[in-house]
């Protein structure tokens, strides 16, 4: 992948797949300026998607996939209730969660990272933050694996056979969402479901399957993303020792580390347009309604914007990386990514003295995230 991004960077850095009937767009000023131009670049892909009652409904809350003025309003709303005031205020919990998960594998020699402490440490902080049962947080996991299951991604645009599995996925978690959105309208609570109920701006509120929509899109996208992330960070550590034993000596450094890991080993590598008129972007004129791939993971590596991008280095600054997109679909859990990954990495090294990758990891296989998805490894404890 990336020896294509780096070829494609220099001869086509706008290139159009007929055959994946999608144009890409590799460098970092062009991947940017796709991100800055939603009038342009839409993240509104319905006309392409085979009707599917619980799709759209699924769909109706989901910011990532809205243009202005919904996307607005469903942005600010929601930021209301998920402000970095709430995502700061989640720190103790996160290390209790961490303490917790790690604290079930004390003394072992290995463990497998994914199940024991990358995957349900960022379930387990949604749920907690949306204020849902712990008993029905394994519901989560499998909800997210189905929806990113390989098959999903052998094309960027579901088909009809895809969008009606993934309405049988969407249709279980929307009824347990709505009767959980339900519980909260009757007795409200701290949590952020109970908040996105109350939340009123210009006299607007989210009705019931806006705030599906969102809960949904927390789980999926906080989920396998910051998992992923955590995998990265390991791998990271794995090829580069000394950055293990740098990070062990200067924990201030881990911030740094963090954000040249989403830049190394970008979680989420494409994301998503599709044009609205014809548009030129760089030497390339593209039709209008095309999907566009626009390649954070080769932004990030483009040698226009980074000195030695092929060189791993926990102090670059700046690191305008775009893994975290840009523009009015930022991330909007970023704050809450950095920290939870942040606190799992000083656990983990203030656990143990060493660890090392052990045989039977397994890379995600859908194309788009970039992670293990199995992730044994052999401790030292400190
Ligand atoms: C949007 C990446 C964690 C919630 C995005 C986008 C990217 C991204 C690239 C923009 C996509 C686009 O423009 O097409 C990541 C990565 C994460 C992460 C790499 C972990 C390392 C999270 C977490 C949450 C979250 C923990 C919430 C709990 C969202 C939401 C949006 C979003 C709601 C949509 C924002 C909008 O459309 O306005 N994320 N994300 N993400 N992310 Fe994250």
């Amino acid at each position: 992948m990336l020896a294509w991004f780096r070829r494609m960077r220099e001869s086509e850095p706008v290139s159009h797949d007929e055959e994946a009937g999608v144009w890409h767009v590799f460098r970092h000023a062009d991947v940017e300026r796709v991100l800055a131009d939603p009038g342009t670049f839409s993240s509104d892909f319905s006309s392409f998607m085979p009707a599917q009652e619980d799709v759209d409904r699924f769909i109706k809350g989901n910011l990532l996939r809205k243009d202005p003025p919904q996307h607005r309003k469903l942005r600010t709303l929601v930021s209301k209730a998920f402000t970095p005031a709430v995502v700061a205020r989640l720190a103790p919990r996160i290390e209790v969660i961490a303490d917790q998960l790690l604290d079930a594998k004390a003394g072992a020699d290995q463990l497998e990272l994914v199940a024991d402490l990358a995957s349900p440490l960022p379930v387990t902080v949604i749920a907690e933050l949306l204020g849902i049962p712990a008993e029905d947080r394994p519901m989560f996991g499998r909800w997210a694996d189905s929806l990113v299951a390989p098959e999903s991604q052998t094309s960027f645009i579901p088909n009809e056979d895809r969008t009606k599995a993934m309405a049988v996925v969407m249709r279980e978690m929307n009824a347990y969402c709505l009767e959980h959105i339900r519980r909260r309208r009757a007795a409200p609570g701290q949590d952020l479901v109970s908040k996105l109920v109350a939340a009123e701006v210009d006299g607007q509120r989210l009705d019931d399957d806006e705030i599906v929509g969102f809960v949904g899109l927390l789980l999926l996208a906080g989920h396998i993303t910051t998992t992923a992330l955590l995998t990265n960070v390991v791998l990271c550590l794995e090829e580069f020792p000394d950055v293990a034993a740098a990070l062990r000596a200067d924990p201030s450094a881990l911030p740094g580390a963090i954000e040249e890991v989403l830049r190394f080993r970008t979680p989420l590598a494409p994301s998503m347009r599709r044009t609205t008129r014809e548009v030129q972007v760089g030497e390339h004129t593209v039709p209008a309604g095309r999907i566009v791939l626009a390649w954070l993971a080769s932004a990030n590596r483009d040698e226009r914007q980074f000195t030695a991008p092929d060189t791993f280095d926990i102090r670059r600054a700046p690191n305008p990386h775009l893994s975290l997109g840009h523009g009015i679909h930022f991330c909007l859990g970023a704050p809450l990514a950095r920290l939870e990954v942040r606190i799992a990495v000083e656990k983990m090294l203030g656990r143990w003295s060493g660890m090392a990758v052990a045989d039977g990891v397994e890379y995600h296989d859908a194309r788009g995230i970039v992670g293990a998805k199995k992730l044994p490894l052999h401790l030292r404890w400190a």
